[in-house]
């Protein structure tokens, strides 16, 4: 039964949701406004491309980590995970080739001297283009890049006229290759032996504990190794909120095969993935795609993008990687320490290959708000205009699952309201508010992406039921207050 303080039902609503760039700097405006995302250090005016994670922020991506972790060691027989540290022996980079090959070619214009990377040169200029003389240029771009053509990406840019957005002009350096590692200084005695690096991927430390791992947990191949943590790029041009930042997460896992067997686990990991972002993460089918790799790192042999439709465009969002046994072949080089597996079953001794998968977890936040947020108008039963910003995010991962919201602060209602969270908190976050009127504490819960509120009013002292608000369709039921616990739950399990 529906009590008069209710919104109408979702039938009257003339939704629409708008998916576009305006909507991208109304959804980077919300995030701050709702503890979401903050720029680093916005007081000192803030440090490009390095962002912090406010309340709501930091319980969604803690959530979309653990729904990660869970899927990738708790569900599985031979996963195991490890936390590695940031900071490596500086072979280790010699070892991975990161220190000759982790570079992104740049080039600089003359006049304004800002520094472009040559694919978002290209890629920006191909938006003004019709789209099959963009998709053609975007070709031409990376059948030049596989190849190394360095002289002959400037001379692409040159022939198509591109030019700096600051000066305007085509006044262009050669291109060359900027690496992307961030170095320090290890102890106190500065020279080059205690140079070393801030991690641009968090692979590494779980090839060079390999050994460690198989041995300590008599891992039989093929198993695989997850972690997740931070990494480090000094990406010259970082764009697109949280999309591309200085300092991120990566969520990875590295499985070790046989050799041979390396594309039958790659097109396992390729649709494993695809499952786990439409079935836990909760992505549209059509809002994600695979890209295959047309210029391979130099330590794959096969690798394809899973993209998500940013509002932005289509981007990338995870790597599925086949390794082959690059990297523990070079570990074993430079460390001169074996790192092979003697396998029982065929009596053979071997370097393993490794599959990886490799999400960054900031850009899973940025998918996940985006594909969330939406701005809604609808006319009340009255002809009123009515409207609301909301994040729909599932509810296994949205911050605050329940908030418990007593009609008045008087009566014994806020009472009522505690014993629901006391009992509710230990199993989900809950939020308790009994601040301003109910539409508005909902218009709240609505923008921070709560699933579910709960209200609590005189009919609950009579008969201990209470009203339940669904956050995306708005609509209510009265269900008994000892139900409430067991319904969260119900809905937050994947
Ligand atoms: N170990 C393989 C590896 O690091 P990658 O494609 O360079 O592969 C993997 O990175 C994932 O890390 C990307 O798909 C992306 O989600 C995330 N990532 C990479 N650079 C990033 C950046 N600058 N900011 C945010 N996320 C980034």
């Amino acid at each position: 039964m529906a009590a008069p303080y209710l919104c109408n039902p979702i039938e009257k609503f003339n939704l629409f949701m708008s998916y576009d760039n305006n909507t991208f700097q109304n959804l980077i405006s919300h995030c701050k406004e709702y503890g979401y995302i903050f720029q680093s250090s916005e007081i000192y005016d803030g440090l490009a491309a390095v962002y912090d994670y406010g309340q709501n922020g930091a319980q969604l991506k803690k959530n979309i980590r653990d729904a990660w972790w869970k899927t990738m060691t708790q569900m599985q027989d031979n996963i195991v995970g490890i936390d590695a540290a940031i900071f490596m022996h500086p072979t280790t980079w010699k070892a991975s080739g990161h220190v000759d090959n982790f570079s992104d070619p740049m080039i600089d214009n003359k006049d304004s001297q800002k520094r472009y990377r040559v694919d978002h040169l290209i890629e920006a200029f191909v938006e003004s283009l019709e789209k099959e003389a963009g998709a053609a240029l975007i070709h031409q771009m990376e059948q030049l890049l596989a190849a190394d053509d360095l002289a002959g990406i400037k001379q692409l840019i040159i022939d198509n006229n591109i030019k700096c957005s600051v000066s305007g002009t085509c006044n262009w350096t050669d291109v060359r290759q900027f690496n992307l590692m961030f170095s320090t200084e290890l102890g106190s005695i500065a020279d080059e032996a205690s140079t070393i690096y801030l991690r641009p991927e968090t692979a590494q430390g779980i090839f060079v504990n390999f050994l460690n791992v198989q041995k300590t947990g008599r891992m039989k191949i093929p198993f695989g190794i997850a972690q997740t943590g931070k990494a480090f790029r000094n990406e010259i041009v970082a764009r697109q909120f949280i999309f591309r930042m200085r300092e991120f997460e990566q969520m990875e896992m590295q499985y070790f095969i046989r050799p041979g067997s390396q594309m039958e686990w790659y097109e396992h990991w390729k649709a494993e993935r695809m499952r786990w972002h439409q079935e836990v993460m909760g992505f549209p089918a059509a809002r994600l795609q695979f890209h295959k790799h047309i210029k391979l790192a130099h330590y794959a042999d096969a690798a394809v993008d899973v993209e998500f439709e940013f509002p932005f465009g289509w981007k990338e969002l995870e790597g599925v990687h086949s390794r082959t046994d690059f990297d523990l072949k070079q570990h074993q080089e430079f460390s001169k320490k074996k790192q092979q597996y003697f396998d029982t079953e065929i009596n053979q001794n071997y370097i393993p290959y490794v599959v990886e998968t490799s999400v960054g977890l900031d850009r899973l936040v940025l998918a996940t708000l985006s594909n969330a947020y939406a701005e809604e108008k609808w006319n009340r039963e009255d002809g009123t205009p009515d409207s609301r910003v909301v994040l729909k995010i599932p509810a296994n991962l949205a911050p605050t699952k329940l908030a418990v919201l007593p009609l008045t602060k008087k009566d014994g209602l806020p009472d009522i309201a505690r014993d629901i969270i006391k009992n509710c908190r230990g199993a989900f976050p809950c939020f308790y508010e009994e601040k301003d009127s109910i539409g508005k504490r909902y218009r709240r819960m609505d923008a921070i992406g709560t699933p579910f509120c709960v209200t609590v009013d005189h009919q609950s002292k009579e008969d201990g039921t209470v009203t339940i608000r669904y956050r995306d369709t708005m609509t209510q039921k009265r269900i008994h207050m000892d139900d409430v616990k067991a319904k969260v739950l119900e809905a937050i399990t994947v």
